[in-house]
Protein backbone atom coordinates (compact mmCIF):
# COMPACT_ATOMS: atom_id res chain seq x y z
CA UNK A 1 0.00 0.00 0.00
CA UNK A 2 1.62 3.46 -1.38
CA UNK A 3 2.25 5.69 2.20
CA UNK A 4 -1.29 7.61 2.73
CA UNK A 5 -1.17 11.68 2.13
CA UNK A 6 -3.52 14.18 3.52
CA UNK A 7 -3.81 17.98 2.75
CA UNK A 8 -4.00 20.54 6.09
CA UNK A 9 -4.78 24.04 6.76
CA UNK A 10 -4.79 25.22 10.17
CA UNK A 11 -4.73 28.43 11.90
CA UNK A 12 -1.74 29.62 12.97
CA UNK A 13 -2.23 32.41 15.28
CA UNK A 14 -2.90 31.39 19.38
CA UNK A 15 -0.13 28.51 19.17
CA UNK A 16 -1.24 27.02 15.70
CA UNK A 17 1.89 26.31 14.53
CA UNK A 18 2.99 24.61 17.81
CA UNK A 19 -0.31 22.83 17.32
CA UNK A 20 0.36 22.12 13.35
CA UNK A 21 4.08 20.72 14.10
CA UNK A 22 2.91 18.11 16.29
CA UNK A 23 0.04 16.71 14.23
CA UNK A 24 2.24 16.72 11.19
CA UNK A 25 4.60 14.44 13.57
CA UNK A 26 2.38 11.88 15.06
CA UNK A 27 0.55 11.60 11.69
CA UNK A 28 4.35 10.95 10.32
CA UNK A 29 5.00 8.24 12.87
CA UNK A 30 1.86 6.43 11.43
CA UNK A 31 3.43 6.60 8.07
CA UNK A 32 1.03 9.74 7.51
CA UNK A 33 2.71 12.49 5.45
CA UNK A 34 1.07 15.90 5.93
CA UNK A 35 0.99 18.57 3.15
CA UNK A 36 0.90 21.46 5.30
CA UNK A 37 -0.80 25.29 4.78
CA UNK A 38 -3.22 24.12 2.22
CA UNK A 39 -4.93 27.19 1.61
CA UNK A 40 -7.59 26.51 -0.76
CA UNK A 41 -7.71 30.71 -1.45
CA UNK A 42 -4.81 29.51 -3.77
CA UNK A 43 -6.35 26.83 -5.44
CA UNK A 44 -7.73 26.79 -8.48
CA UNK A 45 -9.99 23.83 -10.19
CA UNK A 46 -9.59 22.62 -13.49
CA UNK A 47 -12.01 20.03 -15.13
CA UNK A 48 -11.41 17.05 -13.05
CA UNK A 49 -8.95 18.52 -10.17
CA UNK A 50 -8.39 20.76 -7.44
CA UNK A 51 -5.01 22.03 -7.90
CA UNK A 52 -2.78 23.69 -5.21
CA UNK A 53 0.40 24.29 -7.06
CA UNK A 54 0.86 21.28 -9.03
CA UNK A 55 -0.79 19.13 -6.90
CA UNK A 56 -4.15 17.05 -7.17
CA UNK A 57 -5.86 17.85 -3.63
CA UNK A 58 -8.55 15.76 -4.99
CA UNK A 59 -6.21 12.69 -4.94
CA UNK A 60 -5.22 13.11 -1.68
CA UNK A 61 -6.52 10.69 1.23
CA UNK A 62 -7.59 13.31 3.55
CA UNK A 63 -8.14 16.91 3.75
CA UNK A 64 -8.09 18.25 7.56
CA UNK A 65 -9.11 21.85 7.49
CA UNK A 66 -9.00 24.13 10.72
CA UNK A 67 -9.24 27.86 10.50
CA UNK A 68 -12.06 29.64 11.28
CA UNK A 69 -11.17 32.98 10.97
CA UNK A 70 -10.18 32.45 6.82
CA UNK A 71 -13.42 31.21 5.68
CA UNK A 72 -13.83 33.16 2.31
CA UNK A 73 -16.98 32.01 -0.05
CA UNK A 74 -14.73 30.57 -2.50
CA UNK A 75 -12.84 28.65 -0.01
CA UNK A 76 -16.30 27.18 1.02
CA UNK A 77 -16.93 26.18 -2.74
CA UNK A 78 -13.55 24.22 -2.84
CA UNK A 79 -14.26 22.72 0.48
CA UNK A 80 -17.90 21.38 -0.70
CA UNK A 81 -16.15 20.12 -4.17
CA UNK A 82 -13.18 18.63 -2.76
CA UNK A 83 -15.67 16.83 -0.15
CA UNK A 84 -16.99 15.12 -2.84
CA UNK A 85 -13.92 13.46 -4.03
CA UNK A 86 -12.30 13.35 -0.35
CA UNK A 87 -13.27 12.49 3.22
CA UNK A 88 -12.74 15.84 4.92
CA UNK A 89 -13.03 16.73 8.72
CA UNK A 90 -14.79 18.13 9.00
CA UNK A 91 -17.13 17.18 6.37
CA UNK A 92 -18.46 19.78 4.34
CA UNK A 93 -21.65 19.25 5.35
CA UNK A 94 -21.41 19.22 8.77
CA UNK A 95 -19.05 22.20 9.13
CA UNK A 96 -21.54 24.35 7.21
CA UNK A 97 -24.56 23.18 8.98
CA UNK A 98 -22.76 24.68 12.17
CA UNK A 99 -21.74 27.64 10.41
CA UNK A 100 -25.33 28.23 10.44
CA UNK A 101 -27.27 29.04 13.70
CA UNK A 102 -31.17 28.37 12.50
CA UNK A 103 -29.81 25.17 11.26
CA UNK A 104 -28.14 23.98 13.84
CA UNK A 105 -30.99 24.85 16.65
CA UNK A 106 -32.84 22.74 14.12
CA UNK A 107 -31.30 19.29 13.72
CA UNK A 108 -30.50 20.05 17.09
CA UNK A 109 -34.20 20.02 18.33
CA UNK A 110 -35.24 17.27 15.65
CA UNK A 111 -32.72 14.93 17.83
CA UNK A 112 -34.18 15.59 21.05
CA UNK A 113 -31.25 18.17 22.14
CA UNK A 114 -32.52 21.04 24.20
CA UNK A 115 -31.80 24.79 22.58
CA UNK A 116 -33.27 27.97 23.50
CA UNK A 117 -36.63 28.45 21.81
CA UNK A 118 -36.08 30.14 18.83
CA UNK A 119 -38.70 31.40 15.38
CA UNK A 120 -37.07 31.73 11.80
CA UNK A 121 -39.86 34.03 9.67
CA UNK A 122 -39.54 35.84 6.12
CA UNK A 123 -38.35 39.36 6.44
CA UNK A 124 -41.95 40.50 4.99
CA UNK A 125 -43.54 38.70 8.08
CA UNK A 126 -42.23 40.85 10.99
CA UNK A 127 -45.71 41.23 12.37
CA UNK A 128 -44.57 37.87 13.81
CA UNK A 129 -41.75 39.35 16.18
CA UNK A 130 -44.51 41.81 18.17
CA UNK A 131 -46.11 38.13 18.90
CA UNK A 132 -43.07 36.44 19.86
CA UNK A 133 -42.16 39.54 21.98
CA UNK A 134 -45.32 39.44 24.34
CA UNK A 135 -44.68 35.90 24.61
CA UNK A 136 -40.98 35.61 25.32
CA UNK A 137 -40.64 39.25 27.20
CA UNK A 138 -36.88 39.31 26.36
CA UNK A 139 -35.50 37.74 23.00
CA UNK A 140 -31.95 38.03 21.22
CA UNK A 141 -32.32 38.97 18.20
CA UNK A 142 -29.19 36.82 15.93
CA UNK A 143 -27.53 36.71 12.41
CA UNK A 144 -27.56 33.13 11.47
CA UNK A 145 -23.95 33.32 9.92
CA UNK A 146 -22.03 35.36 13.24
CA UNK A 147 -19.23 34.47 15.67
CA UNK A 148 -18.03 36.23 18.02
CA UNK A 149 -21.15 37.58 19.82
CA UNK A 150 -21.01 40.04 17.15
CA UNK A 151 -24.62 41.47 15.75
CA UNK A 152 -26.50 39.84 18.53
CA UNK A 153 -29.00 42.34 20.31
CA UNK A 154 -30.77 42.28 23.03
CA UNK A 155 -34.97 42.91 23.23
CA UNK A 156 -35.86 43.88 26.00
CA UNK A 157 -39.35 45.48 25.38
CA UNK A 158 -41.50 46.30 22.15
CA UNK A 159 -40.03 49.44 22.26
CA UNK A 160 -37.28 48.49 21.70
CA UNK A 161 -38.06 45.99 19.05
CA UNK A 162 -39.67 49.33 17.30
CA UNK A 163 -36.70 50.96 17.57
CA UNK A 164 -34.43 48.05 16.11
CA UNK A 165 -36.94 47.01 13.07
CA UNK A 166 -36.36 50.10 10.88
CA UNK A 167 -32.37 49.21 11.01
CA UNK A 168 -33.46 45.30 9.93
CA UNK A 169 -35.18 46.34 7.15
CA UNK A 170 -32.63 48.31 6.25
CA UNK A 171 -30.37 45.55 5.94
CA UNK A 172 -31.22 43.38 3.20
CA UNK A 173 -32.12 40.53 5.29
CA UNK A 174 -33.85 37.28 4.03
CA UNK A 175 -35.27 36.75 7.39
CA UNK A 176 -35.27 37.02 10.81
CA UNK A 177 -33.59 34.97 13.47
CA UNK A 178 -34.60 35.24 17.29
CA UNK A 179 -34.04 33.30 20.27
CA UNK A 180 -35.76 33.56 23.32
CA UNK A 181 -33.67 35.60 25.90
CA UNK A 182 -32.44 32.85 28.46
CA UNK A 183 -32.43 33.30 32.14
CA UNK A 184 -29.05 32.27 33.05
CA UNK A 185 -25.80 33.53 35.17
CA UNK A 186 -24.10 34.72 32.72
CA UNK A 187 -21.28 31.73 32.07
CA UNK A 188 -21.16 29.10 29.93
CA UNK A 189 -19.52 25.41 29.57
CA UNK A 190 -17.57 24.66 26.38
CA UNK A 191 -17.40 21.35 26.07
CA UNK A 192 -14.72 19.63 22.94
CA UNK A 193 -15.19 16.62 22.00
CA UNK A 194 -13.46 14.85 19.27
CA UNK A 195 -14.68 11.44 17.44
CA UNK A 196 -17.63 10.97 19.76
CA UNK A 197 -15.06 11.30 22.68
CA UNK A 198 -15.03 13.93 25.26
CA UNK A 199 -12.05 16.32 25.85
CA UNK A 200 -11.95 19.21 27.56
CA UNK A 201 -14.31 21.68 29.04
CA UNK A 202 -14.25 24.82 30.32
CA UNK A 203 -16.08 27.79 31.40
CA UNK A 204 -16.49 31.76 30.12
CA UNK A 205 -17.74 34.39 32.11
CA UNK A 206 -19.43 37.39 30.54
CA UNK A 207 -17.56 40.74 31.60
CA UNK A 208 -19.85 42.57 34.34
CA UNK A 209 -21.32 44.97 31.36
CA UNK A 210 -22.20 42.63 29.20
CA UNK A 211 -24.31 39.68 28.76
CA UNK A 212 -22.64 37.88 26.26
CA UNK A 213 -19.96 35.04 27.25
CA UNK A 214 -17.72 35.55 24.08
CA UNK A 215 -14.07 36.73 24.68
CA UNK A 216 -14.23 39.39 22.20
CA UNK A 217 -17.16 40.71 24.10
CA UNK A 218 -15.04 41.30 26.86
CA UNK A 219 -15.72 37.64 28.38
CA UNK A 220 -12.66 35.24 30.12
CA UNK A 221 -11.86 31.93 30.09
CA UNK A 222 -11.98 29.82 33.55
CA UNK A 223 -11.28 26.35 34.66
CA UNK A 224 -14.78 24.16 35.21
CA UNK A 225 -15.50 21.02 35.97
CA UNK A 226 -17.91 19.13 33.53
CA UNK A 227 -20.32 16.90 34.50
CA UNK A 228 -21.89 13.64 33.25
CA UNK A 229 -25.19 15.38 32.18
CA UNK A 230 -23.26 18.40 30.14
CA UNK A 231 -21.09 15.78 28.68
CA UNK A 232 -23.75 13.64 27.03
CA UNK A 233 -25.81 16.52 25.87
CA UNK A 234 -22.57 17.27 24.14
CA UNK A 235 -21.94 14.10 22.75
CA UNK A 236 -25.62 14.07 21.21
CA UNK A 237 -25.08 17.63 19.88
CA UNK A 238 -22.18 16.31 18.03
CA UNK A 239 -23.59 13.33 17.11
CA UNK A 240 -26.78 14.66 15.30
CA UNK A 241 -24.64 17.39 13.52
CA UNK A 242 -22.12 14.81 11.95
CA UNK A 243 -19.48 16.40 12.93
CA UNK A 244 -16.11 14.87 14.36
CA UNK A 245 -14.60 17.51 16.09
CA UNK A 246 -16.74 20.28 18.11
CA UNK A 247 -16.49 22.77 20.51
CA UNK A 248 -20.39 22.94 21.77
CA UNK A 249 -21.34 25.82 24.26
CA UNK A 250 -23.93 24.77 26.78
CA UNK A 251 -25.48 27.20 29.09
CA UNK A 252 -28.01 26.80 32.48
CA UNK A 253 -31.07 28.30 31.69
CA UNK A 254 -32.50 29.00 35.25
CA UNK A 255 -36.25 29.43 34.45
CA UNK A 256 -36.56 26.00 33.21
CA UNK A 257 -34.10 24.58 35.33
CA UNK A 258 -32.25 22.87 32.49
CA UNK A 259 -29.36 22.58 30.33
CA UNK A 260 -29.12 23.89 26.61
CA UNK A 261 -27.18 23.99 23.84
CA UNK A 262 -26.53 27.12 22.61
CA UNK A 263 -23.97 26.60 19.88
CA UNK A 264 -22.11 23.81 18.37
CA UNK A 265 -18.56 25.10 16.68
CA UNK A 266 -16.71 23.28 14.03
CA UNK A 267 -13.51 24.48 14.70
CA UNK A 268 -13.00 24.98 18.30
CA UNK A 269 -9.53 26.43 19.31
CA UNK A 270 -6.91 24.30 20.99
CA UNK A 271 -5.98 26.22 24.49
CA UNK A 272 -3.64 29.09 23.50
CA UNK A 273 -0.08 29.06 25.44
CA UNK A 274 -1.74 31.81 27.66
CA UNK A 275 -4.69 29.64 28.92
CA UNK A 276 -2.42 26.39 29.07
CA UNK A 277 -0.47 28.30 31.64
CA UNK A 278 -3.96 29.38 33.29
CA UNK A 279 -4.56 25.30 33.96
CA UNK A 280 -5.99 24.11 30.28
CA UNK A 281 -4.21 21.32 29.55
CA UNK A 282 -6.16 19.70 26.92
CA UNK A 283 -4.08 19.81 23.80
CA UNK A 284 -2.14 16.75 24.12
CA UNK A 285 -5.56 14.37 24.15
CA UNK A 286 -7.27 16.59 21.91
CA UNK A 287 -4.41 15.86 19.27
CA UNK A 288 -3.81 12.36 19.76
CA UNK A 289 -7.82 11.70 19.34
CA UNK A 290 -7.76 14.02 15.89
CA UNK A 291 -4.54 11.61 14.84
CA UNK A 292 -6.44 8.37 15.34
CA UNK A 293 -9.36 9.97 13.86
CA UNK A 294 -7.43 11.72 10.87
CA UNK A 295 -5.78 7.57 10.69
CA UNK A 296 -9.07 5.60 11.07
CA UNK A 297 -10.76 7.83 8.55
CA UNK A 298 -7.83 6.92 5.84
CA UNK A 299 -8.31 3.14 6.30
CA UNK A 300 -11.56 3.51 6.02
CA UNK A 301 -11.85 5.19 3.27
CA UNK A 302 -9.20 3.27 1.45
CA UNK A 303 -11.04 0.18 2.52
CA UNK A 304 -14.09 1.79 0.30
CA UNK A 305 -12.12 2.47 -2.31
CA UNK A 306 -10.93 -1.27 -2.55
CA UNK A 307 -14.10 -2.53 -2.19
CA UNK A 308 -15.50 0.01 -5.04
CA UNK A 309 -12.90 -0.83 -7.68
CA UNK A 310 -12.05 -4.62 -7.09
N1 LIG B 1 -30.83 32.95 23.74
C1 LIG B 1 -29.89 33.49 24.50
N2 LIG B 1 -30.17 33.93 25.76
C2 LIG B 1 -29.21 34.49 26.54
N3 LIG B 1 -27.93 34.66 26.16
C3 LIG B 1 -27.58 34.25 24.93
C4 LIG B 1 -28.54 33.65 24.03
N4 LIG B 1 -27.90 33.33 22.89
C5 LIG B 1 -26.62 33.73 23.05
N5 LIG B 1 -26.41 34.28 24.27
C6 LIG B 1 -25.11 34.80 24.77
O1 LIG B 1 -24.44 35.35 23.67
C7 LIG B 1 -23.21 34.63 23.39
C8 LIG B 1 -23.02 34.46 21.90
O2 LIG B 1 -24.07 33.70 21.33
P1 LIG B 1 -23.83 32.55 20.26
O3 LIG B 1 -25.17 32.05 19.85
O4 LIG B 1 -22.88 31.57 20.81
O5 LIG B 1 -23.21 33.33 19.04
P2 LIG B 1 -21.70 33.53 18.54
O6 LIG B 1 -21.57 32.61 17.39
O7 LIG B 1 -21.63 34.95 18.13
O8 LIG B 1 -20.79 33.15 19.67
C9 LIG B 1 -23.37 33.32 24.11
O9 LIG B 1 -22.10 32.82 24.49
C10 LIG B 1 -24.21 33.70 25.31
O10 LIG B 1 -23.41 34.25 26.33
MG1 LIG C 1 -20.75 31.25 20.67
Amino acid sequence: MSKAKIGMWLYSNGGGGKISKNIIKKLQERDIETLDNVNLRHAIAKNGNILYDDIKLNKLDLFFSYNASEQTQYQMYLYQALNRAIPMINSYDAFSLTEDKFHTSFVLRNHGVKTADYKLCHRDDGYHLKRIMKKWDKMVYKPTDGWGGVGLTKIENEANLDMLMPFLNQMDLRYFYVEKFIDYDNTDFRIDIVNGKFVSCYGRKSSSDDWRTNVTSGGSIFMREANDEIVDIAKKATKACKVDIAGVDIIYDREKEEYIVLEVNGIPAFATPEQEKLGLNFNDKKIDLIVDLIDKKIKVSKKIKENIYE
